[in-house]
């Protein structure tokens, strides 16, 4: 019922002439999946053309230099699908005379060529019966029979495996493969999918209870470790702060910013051990939060009012005091010149 419905949506609907098609040649059809399992058929369409015509079977690529392949590859991106069907062309054509394997473990033994690809090759030229799962089948099966969660994890994946294998009609594979891929890249759109018009509308457990969007599951965030620390905005009687040059390296290298107090230390303390005495604190401001690539940083902003006299010890990488307003010489640390402004419009 299911690929009934694709197969009759795909001979109305579906794309029949694109320049891969029309073949069995299981070569230009291997050629083709490798570049569009990253990239979209428009952005591929023109690369596909051009590797074609440099290298035309299998053999012209087997004996191709690294360098010519890379050199029509260059644009297309994820340049280690170019360097395996390379690979995979020499071997092709060391081990089995430049006959491209029919024997699905064959195929999936070549560099480059996972289980959806291999099955996607061997449907396309020979019409066997695989399942495919590729981004645009998990996006529909999972939509269509609400297969919560993200399809990254082994057990989902194993879940969508498991429908694609029975969705997966027993004639008509190669269409039906093209449909189901079809239907993902041209209705059942990641961004947008355009219900009104699937033939799956009927079936699609999703759709019914209105829940398209939240399938698939999304990869879940990883939480990234959280440090905190606080900044001491100190000013001085003419209502300048504190700042300092970062060491060279770690964040913010080299730029400036105010002192800094690890949360875990008591403010007496560390003032007394950097300027020799405790000076004055207020109240600290909200907290505010930087977000680097790899960890979190929670910013205590902490006002402080200097005494008359006090000693700054050197750093060995400078320190100033600072009018807020002022034009500044120098790279601020991204928090810090918001910091800046807020204390400008305090004073
Ligand atoms: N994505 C992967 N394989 C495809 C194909 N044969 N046609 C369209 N999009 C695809």
């Amino acid at each position: 019922m299911f690929s009934q419905t694709l197969l009759k949506w795909h001979r109305h609907y579906g794309r029949h002439d694109l320049p891969w098609q029309g073949t069995c040649d299981p070569y230009p059809i291997w050629v083709s999946e490798i570049m569009l399992q990253q990239t979209q058929v428009t952005t591929v369409i023109p690369y596909y053309r051009r590797f074609m015509q440099r290298f035309p079977t299998l053999t012209a690529l087997a004996t191709a230099t690294q360098d010519e392949i890379m050199d029509c590859w260059t644009g297309l991106g994820y340049y280690a699908r170019a360097r395996n069907l390379h690979r995979a062309a020499r071997r092709v054509v060391d081990e089995r005379n430049g006959c491209f394997p029919e024997q699905f473990d064959d195929v999936l033994d070549l560099p480059g060529i996972g289980r959806s690809t291999a099955g996607a090759i061997l449907a396309f030229a020979f019409g066997q019966r695989h399942a495919i799962l590729d981004g645009n089948v998990k996006r529909v099966l999972a939509r269509c029979f609400a297969v919560a969660g993200y399809p990254g994890d082994t057990a989902v994946a194993r879940q969508l495996w498991a429908l694609s294998e029975r969705c997966t009609p027993k004639q008509d594979v190669a269409s039906y493969t093209q449909a189901i891929m079809d239907l993902g890249a041209m209705v059942c759109r990641l961004k947008h999918p355009d219900c009104g018009v699937c033939p799956l509308t009927r079936h699609c457990q999703a759709s019914m209870t209105q829940r398209v969007a939240l399938y698939p599951g999304r990869r879940p965030k990883k939480r990234r470790p959280r440090h905190s620390i606080v900044f001491i905005m100190i000013r001085d009687r003419a209502g300048r702060v504190l700042l300092e040059r970062r060491p060279p390296h770690g964040i913010w290298g080299g730029l400036w910013s105010f002192p800094e107090c690890p949360a875990d230390v008591s403010l007496a303390s560390w003032s007394k051990e950097r300027f020799g005495t405790v000076v004055q604190f207020a109240a600290p401001w909200p907290q505010v939060r930087h977000g680097f690539t790899h960890f979190e940083l929670d910013i205590t902003p902490q006002p402080a009012s200097a005494p008359r006299r006090l000693p700054v010890r050197m750093r060995g990488n400078g320190v100033l005091w600072y009018k807020p307003g002022a034009p500044f010489n120098g790279g601020l640390a991204g928090p810090v010149t918001a910091l800046l402004q807020q204390m400008e419009a305090d004073q």
